[in-house]
Formats: structure tokens, C-alpha cells, sequence
């Protein structure tokens, strides 16, 4: 049944029209002995179960034993790739940098091992991890390509993405990471000229995604990069998107938001320009990718700062082989609590609604009111400050979505 009412302990709707930021975090609350109340998967009242309307008292009634929050929007992942890179982590921890390997390792690597792969190998290995991700609560993801290094490539590595959401449950938005690395035996500007005369063209005929991504980084793309590609995409109809200031400083993210990008990410080393540009933005999201920063042992990004000027932040796992091989929201609110002392509240907000403005889907994700879809997740406590305060524990005991469990820890 997708027609029902759920009851909590304690509920965090995370109202607000996202992005949200300043003094809307600062208005969270955790209801007590909440209720949740949906009707074919769709939210219909979500508050104090003192307050549900009577017409909605009949609904088959779920008791829920911890805290319900919505579902978490994982908005920066690297989903669909094939294969790990476990031994380049061990020789990270020889002393060898993620920058040093990139070329036999790296982006290039996992683009061979896509290559090599077949569709159904690829399917294969990506489909448990997302059915990984919804015992960790994700209930709707980004899906990128950027593993495909040339025009075909780059449009396989889209459909699969399209092929993979039509088996998974969670709702997906694909993002066309068009510049990654330079593709070998190429210049940067003859694989920028071919984004924007075939490779954008093609995906938006077909509509294989919905943004397009750049990775800035003297490694790999520039601003100058950047500034084609956009105006590229939004003639197609795409958002726009970037990996901006991860490695080094480079204007990246002062450059989304004067192309009005949804999202700069990573921003380690976004220096003062970019913090006061995200302050301002009306529309740009800074996405803080913190298992990333960990795992590399990057600098950290000035989370307070960007938080203190009033920036919308957002939280993502970076799912990939190379830089954040984990899939877990918790985990990743866990490490921005711990490094950047993100509060709990202003974290899941960050992970649930936020998210979802990146990937334009705050209309039915990432909060709980009504018009939006049911998907949310149970706590095994009702206290949402375990989340941050046990890594390594998996605080979902239910996960739900259109009104439906779709998993519950055995
Ligand atoms: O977001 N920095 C660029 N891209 C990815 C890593 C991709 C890889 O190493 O496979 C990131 O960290
Ligand atoms: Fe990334």
C-alpha cells in the first residue's frame, strides 16, 4: 500500500525553500511524536501527529521506533563506474599523491576498465552498489559519466547511466561530466571544440542528461574551459555544473556562479573571491564532498566561512574508485561533523533538501511536505545526532520511498 500514515517518535520535515541557508538552518526542528501522512507515494501532511487532519485519521497506521528524516540526495556521485583502485590507495599510503598517479592511474585507469567492460558487466557490478546505497538511505542520486573519454564513449557511458536508473528504485538525474581528463593522443582544445560541436549536441538530442560537469583543475580543464562548455550546455537546455578548487585554487568557483551554475563542488581551495561569490549566489550550491577529503587527505574546504556568508551548502559522498569510495550519506555527515564541524541539523538539511536543489528535484526530494514524494528514511534512534556521532554505524533501519519500504534491517 503507498496510501498510509507513518508515526515517529520524532520527525525532521526540513521545510524551507531550498537551497536553504543562514537563518533558515538555524530554524530547523525536530518535531516530537510526528506523523507522516501520503496518499499513491505523495506526501499529503507531515507534523505533529497532534495536528493530522481527521479526514487523514482512517489511513493504515506504521509505527515507526526512531526518528523519521527524508531521504538522503546523494547529489555528487561518480555512479556508473566498473572496478576498484584499491592498490592505488596503497600506494597512497607508500607516499605516492593522487595527483601523481593521475595517467597510469587516476580518471584514465577507470576509463580503460569501463572501456574493457561489457553494458551488462557494467549494470552488474553497479547495480548492488546502489541497492548498497538505499540500506544507507539514499533514496534518489546523481548519476555521472566522465569515465568515457571520447564522443562515443562519453554517449555509452550516458545510456548506461539512463540503463542503470531504470533498474534501480531510487529517481536519478544524469550529469554529462564532459570534461574529465584530456583524452589521450588530444589537445585540450580540440576535446573542448568536440563537447560543444558533437558531444552536447548528441546527449541533449537524445536526452541522455540533465546537467553538464567540468573539472577545473590545472590537471585538467580551465575557467576559459568552463565559460565554452556552459554556454554550451544552457543553449542545450542543460544546468551546469563543476568540480571547482579540489587540487588548487583556479577561480572555479567564482566562475559557477557568474554562469549561474547549481553547484560548485569539493572547494578545498576556494579562497576568499569564492567564498563571498557562494555567500551571494542566488542559485549556486557549494557542495562539500568531505569522505573525498578525508580519503585523499586533501586540505579542508573553509566550510565555516562558506556557511557564515550565508552560502547554501550542500553534502555528497563523491562516490567513485579513486578519491571516495564510499556510498554512505551518514558517513559522510559524520566526517563533515567531525572535520568541519557541520552541525547535525545543518547537515542533514545539506544532504536531504539541498542535495535536491542540485539536482533539480527539490519539488519532490529531499523534504517531507506535502506535494512531495514519501521517501524518507527511519532512524534505529530518535535522537538525528547519532547520525554524526557514530561513523562506521549505519543509522537507517528503514528506508522508504513513494510510500513504500523499501528496506528494513533484518
Ligand atoms: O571528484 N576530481 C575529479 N574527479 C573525481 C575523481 C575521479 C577518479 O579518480 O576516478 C573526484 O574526486
Ligand atoms: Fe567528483
Amino acid at each position: 500500500v503507498t496510501d498510509g500514515v507513518v508515526r515517529a517518535p520524532a520527525l525532521l520535515p526540513v521545510g524551507g525553500t531550498p537551497p536553504l541557508r543562514g537563518r533558515a538552518l538555524d530554524e530547523l526542528q525536530v518535531v516530537s511524536d510526528g506523523a507522516v501522512a501520503y496518499r499513491d507515494g505523495m506526501v499529503l501532511f507531515a507534523g505533529p501527529a497532534a495536528d493530522l487532519p481527521t479526514e487523514l485519521r482512517s489511513l493504515p497506521v506504521t509505527e515507526a521506533r526512531g526518528a523519521v528524516v527524508p531521504g538522503f540526495v546523494d547529489c555528487h556521485t561518480h555512479l556508473p563506474f566498473f572496478g576498484w583502485r584499491a592498490d592505488e590507495f596503497e600506494e597512497r599510503l607508500a607516499g605516492r599523491t593522487y595527483r601523481d598517479m593521475h595517467g597510469g592511474g587516476g580518471i584514465y585507469r577507470s576509463a580503460r576498465l569501463l572501456a574493457r567492460a561489457s553494458d551488462e558487466e557494467v549494470i552488474e557490478f553497479c547495480r548492488p552498489l546502489a541497492a548498497e546505497m538505499l540500506t544507507h538511505g539514499t533514496t534518489a542520486t546523481e548519476l555521472k559519466t566522465g569515465y568515457g573519454l571520447s564522443v562515443e564513449a562519453e554517449l555509452r557511458h550516458a545510456r548506461l547511466a539512463r540503463r542503470l536508473s531504470a533498474a534501480i528504485p531510487q529517481e536519478t538525474s544524469v550529469t554529462l561530466l564532459a570534461c574529465h581528463a584530456i583524452p589521450e593522443g588530444m589537445s585540450r582544445d580540440a576535446w573542448v571544440d568536440a563537447v560543444c560541436a558533437e558531444l552536447i549536441p548528441a546527449v541533449a538530442a537524445e536526452g541522455l542528461a540533465d546537467a553538464v560537469d567540468v573539472y577545473v583543475e590545472d590537471i585538467a580543464f580551465t575557467v576559459g574551459d568552463l565559460e565554452r562548455v556552459a554556454a554550451c550546455a544552457l543553449e542545450h537546455g542543460l544546468w551546469v555544473r563543476c568540480h571547482a578548487d579540489q587540487l588548487g585554487t583556479s577561480g572555479a568557483a567564482e566562475a559557477a556562479v557568474r554562469l549561474g551554475a547549481r553547484s560548485a563542488d569539493h572547494l578545498n581551495h576556494a579562497g576568499a573571491g569564492g567564498v563571498r561569490a557562494l555567500g551571494d549566489a542566488p542559485r549556486t550550491v557549494a557542495t562539500l564532498l568531505p569522505v573525498s577529503t578525508l580519503f585523499i587527505g586533501a586540505d579542508r574546504p573553509p566550510a565555516q566561512d562558506l556557511l557564515a556568508a550565508g552560502a547554501a551548502v550542500a553534502l555528497a559522498t563523491d562516490f567513485n574508485a579513486g578519491t571516495s569510495p564510499c556510498l554512505s550519506m551518514a558517513e559522510v555527515i559524520a566526517v563533515a561533523a567531525a572535520l568541519y564541524r557541520v552541525p547535525t541539523l545543518t547537515a542533514i538539511a545539506a544532504a536531504t533538501a539541498n542535495a535536491a536543489w542540485v539536482l533539480g528535484m527539490h519539488d519532490r526530494h529531499g523534504s517531507l511536505r506535502p506535494g512531495g514524494r514519501a521517501d524518507f528514511v527511519v532512524l534505529d534512534s530518535d535522537d538525528p545526532a547519532m547520525i554524526p556521532y557514530r561513523p562506521g554505524h549505519n543509522p537507517i533501519s528503514e528506508t522508504w520511498i513513494g510510500g513504500d519500504r523499501v528496506w528494513k534491517r533484518g
